[in-house]
């Protein structure tokens, strides 16, 4: 299939949903690109269900780039989309620097920063700069210690039409798309309607353009918590504990290894190695 690009997302406004997964490696990049999304994402969540981090402030540029690049290795169809992490678009110079070098480095084939009105001008220099930007309002996890904790936003009447105003600023300053993360469903039906990009939802309600999730909470790969927007398809923390427990109780029966995974030696050969 051909590969996905920027403005084949963008042009996906209104129509077929758009579906986007993070990956963070070979495997779990090639598994979603194989399983048919559009969008794969290395989320800078990376640095919790991939890292162990508490939140997502401690992962560096050189293991975005590092993660990234393994991810492109598998992807074949999906756009791939890396993400900025904290404080590495805290100027434009910075913006543009740490966005070449997830495209240049990591071959990713657009970008993802967290903000609204504050961030139009990296966006703006990073579309200038031929560098696609996928925006990101609403929970944004970098903020976690200004919103003191992981919490729903633009609840209010006022706080949603921030966020309207935030959308509508990165749409202005040139996104091909926009998540919207932890944020009242209405909310975000007005915010669909209101731009020309597609937005992605998560914790957002059914009625974006498209949708994200984690990797490792769609697989139950997670154990530390589960937001209230996640919905776990597959319980593979539990199958792969028990597939593990279950090669430890083969390995102290002797077993495993079996016949068919051991070598021999030729016909009299063993003999001759005696003598
Ligand atoms: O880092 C991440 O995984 C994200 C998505 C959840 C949008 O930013
Ligand atoms: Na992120």
């Amino acid at each position: 299939a051909k590969p996905l690009t920027a403005p084949d997302i963008q042009a996906m406004k209104g129509g077929d949903k758009i579906c986007c997964m993070t990956a963070y490696d070979y495997p779990s990049a090639l598994i979603s690109d194989q399983a048919g999304v559009d969008v794969v994402l290395v989320g800078d969540s990376l640095a919790m269900v991939v890292l162990g981090m508490e939140d997502t402030l401690s992962v560096t540029m050189d293991q975005m780039v590092h993660h990234t690049l393994a991810a492109s290795r598998g992807v074949k169809r999906a756009l791939l989309v890396g993400d900025m992490p904290f404080m590495s678009y805290a100027t434009v110079d910075l913006a543009l620097k740490n966005g070449g070098r997830l495209m240049a480095e990591g071959r990713a084939k657009a970008v993802k920063l967290e903000g609204g009105l504050p961030v139009v001008p990296q966006i703006e220099a990073l579309t200038a700069a031929g560098v696609p930007v996928m925006a990101h309002v609403g929970l944004t996890p970098q903020h976690v210690a200004k919103f003191g904790g992981f919490k729903a936003q633009g609840k209010s009447a006022d706080a949603a039409r921030a966020l309207i105003e935030d959308a509508q600023a990165v749409e202005a300053a040139g996104a091909f798309a926009v998540v919207l993360e932890a944020i009242p469903v209405e909310v975000a039906a007005l915010i669909t309607d209101a731009l020309t990009i597609p937005t992605i939802g998560i914790g957002a309600g059914n009625v974006t353009d498209g949708q994200v999730l984690v990797y490792h909470d769609v697989l139950g790969l997670f154990d530390r918590f589960t937001p209230k927007f996640v919905r776990r398809f597959a319980e593979l923390g539990e199958a792969s504990r028990e597939a593990i427990e279950t090669y430890c109780a083969e390995v102290r029966r002797t077993t495993f290894p079996g016949d068919k995974n051991t070598f021999y030696m030729p016909e009299g050969e063993v003999a001759q190695v005696r003598k």
